[in-house]
C-alpha cells in the first residue's frame, strides 16, 4: 500500500521545525504587544539598498572574499579609525582568531569578566588556554580593573575586557596594566560598535578589538559575521592568513588556520546598512534618554538602578539593562501584560557547567548582577507608547498595583 506523501510547505514559505532559531518564533512572541527586537522594522527602511546589495552579489557569482569583503573591510576600518580590520565568520571565531593570532595555547592564562556571553571565555577555552575570571564593578557591569592585578601569575598572557550592553569597560587602567606585565588587550566589543572611550572608537584601543555582526547586534547581518580590527600590521597579517586555513597561495600551507571567512553576501549587506549605523545609535541614544525621563516622571529612581552612563564614554545602548532586587517577579509581572524583556545573563560564566573544571573563585558582583538585571527593550524603531508602557508597568508593580 503507497503511503500518504509527506504534507509540504507551499513553494516559497518558510521552512518551519523545532530547532532553536533567531528571533525566536511561535510562542514566545505570540503574546508579546510588540517584540523585544525588531529585525524587521529595520529592514523595511533599508529593503531596496539590501536587496540591490544582494542582488549584486548574487550576479557576481563571486561570494567567497573578493572585491566586496576588502570593501567592507576598509570602510570598517574608516570608520573604528583602526589600520587593519579583517572579517571573518562571528564575533565567536574572531576572539579565537585574535588569541590564536598572538600565540595563546595551552598553559596559558587569559583574564576576563564571568558576566558576559558564553563566546567571550569560550574562545579562551577553545584556543587550549584557561579563562580566568575577575568580578566585575557592579554600578557598570564592566571587568573590575582593581581585580586584576591581583589574578596575574607568570602564566597570564592577555585580557579580554567586554564592552558591556555597549559601553566602553574602563579601559585607561586595563591597558596601564596590560603594559606594565607585557600582556596583549583584547577588546571584545560585540556589543559595542561606535561607542567610544575618551573620544576614541572601542576596537582601537587594545592590541585587537573584536566585533560580532550577529543580527541583533547594532550592525546586524543577514546571519553570522564578524571581524578583527587592529594598529599591528603583523597580527593582521596572521589574522588574513589564518581564517583560510593559514594559505596565501592555493594548497600551500605556511601555518595552520581555519576557515573563518565572512561571506560576500554578508559584506554587501553590512555594506549597505553601515552608512545608517551613526543615525541608528543616535536612535537608541534617544530611546535610552526618553526611559531615563520617563523613570524620573514616575518617581523610579530610587526603586529601580538604571544604566550608569559615564562621562568618559560614550553609550551606543546594544541593551539597556536596569536593576532591580525583585527581578524575576518583576519580570513575570511584564510579561503577563504582553511586555518583552530579557535576561543577560541569568547565570554567570564561573557558575556555568560548561566551566565547572576550572578552580573559580566567589564573585559576588557577578553573582548579584545574574540575580537582579533586566534589559529592556531597545531599538531606533522603538514606538514611544512601548517605551511608555514598559515604564508605566514597572511603576504599578512597584506600587504595588
Ligand atoms: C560580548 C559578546 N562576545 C562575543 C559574542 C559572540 O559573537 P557571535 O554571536 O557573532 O559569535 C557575542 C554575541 O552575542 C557577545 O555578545
Amino acid at each position: 500500500m503507497m503511503r500518504d506523501p509527506q504534507p509540504r510547505p507551499p513553494a516559497g514559505a518558510a521552512p518551519s521545525n523545532n530547532r532553536p532559531s533567531f528571533p525566536a518564533p511561535g510562542p514566545q512572541t505570540a503574546n508579546v504587544l510588540f517584540p523585544f527586537v525588531d529585525l524587521k522594522a529595520q529592514f523595511s527602511s533599508i529593503h531596496d539598498e539590501i536587496m540591490a546589495a544582494v542582488t549584486r552579489v548574487l550576479e557576481s557569482q563571486q561570494f567567497i572574499l573578493g572585491a566586496e569583503v576588502a570593501a567592507f573591510e576598509d570602510e570598517m576600518a574608516a570608520s573604528l579609525k583602526t589600520m587593519h580590520a579583517v572579517a571573518c565568520a562571528s564575533g565567536t571565531s574572531a576572539l579565537e582568531l585574535a588569541l590564536a593570532a598572538l600565540g595563546v595555547g595551552a598553559g596559558d592564562e587569559v583574564i576576563t569578566t564571568p558576566y558576559t556571553f558564553v563566546a567571550t571565555a569560550g574562545a579562551v577555552a577553545q584556543v587550549h588556554a584557561k579563562p580566568v575570571f575577575v568580578d566585575i564593578d557592579p554600578e557598570t557591569f564592566n571587568l573590575n580593573p582593581d581585580g586584576i592585578e591581583p589574578a596575574l601569575t607568570e602564566r597570564t598572557r592577555a585580557i579580554i575586557p567586554v564592552h558591556l550592553f555597549g559601553q566602553a569597560a574602563d579601559l585607561g587602567p586595563i591597558l596601564e596594566i596590560a603594559e606594565e606585565h607585557h600582556l596583549a588587550v583584547i577588546e571584545d566589543a560585540a556589543q559595542a560598535i561606535g561607542a567610544l572611550y575618551r573620544d576614541a572608537p572601542l576596537g582601537s584601543l587594545g592590541t585587537m578589538g573584536c566585533f560580532s555582526f550577529f543580527p541583533s547586534k547594532n550592525l546586524g547581518g543577514a546571519g553570522d559575521g564578524g571581524m578583527v580590527t587592529t594598529n599591528d600590521a603583523g597580527l593582521a597579517e596572521r589574522l588574513r592568513l589564518m581564517h583560510v586555513h593559514g594559505s596565501r597561495r592555493k594548497y600551500h600551507y605556511e601555518i595552520l588556520g581555519r576557515n573563518s571567512r565572512l561571506d560576500a553576501l554578508q559584506a554587501a549587506v553590512l555594506r549597505a546598512k553601515l552608512p545608517h549605523l551613526a543615525r541608528w545609535t543616535s536612535g537608541r541614544r534617544q530611546v535610552a534618554a526618553r526611559y531615563r525621563e520617563l523613570f524620573r516622571e514616575y518617581r523610579l529612581e530610587g526603586q529601580v538602578k538604571l544604566p550608569a552612563e559615564l562621562k568618559d564614554r560614550t553609550h551606543v545602548y546594544n541593551q539597556f539593562v536596569i536593576r532591580c532586587p525583585q527581578r524575576d517577579e518583576l519580570r513575570n509581572y511584564l510579561s503577563a501584560r504582553g511586555l518583552p524583556t530579557e535576561i543577560y545573563y541569568p547565570v554567570p560564566l564561573h557558575l556555568q557547567p560548561a566551566f565547572a573544571y576550572l578552580d573559580n573563585p566567589k564573585l559576588p558582583h557577578a553573582e548579584a548582577a545574574s540575580r537582579e538585571t533586566l534589559a529592556l527593550p531597545i531599538y531606533p524603531e522603538l514606538a514611544d507608547t512601548h517605551v511608555r508602557a514598559t515604564v508605566s508597568a514597572i511603576a504599578d508593580f512597584c506600587t504595588g498595583q
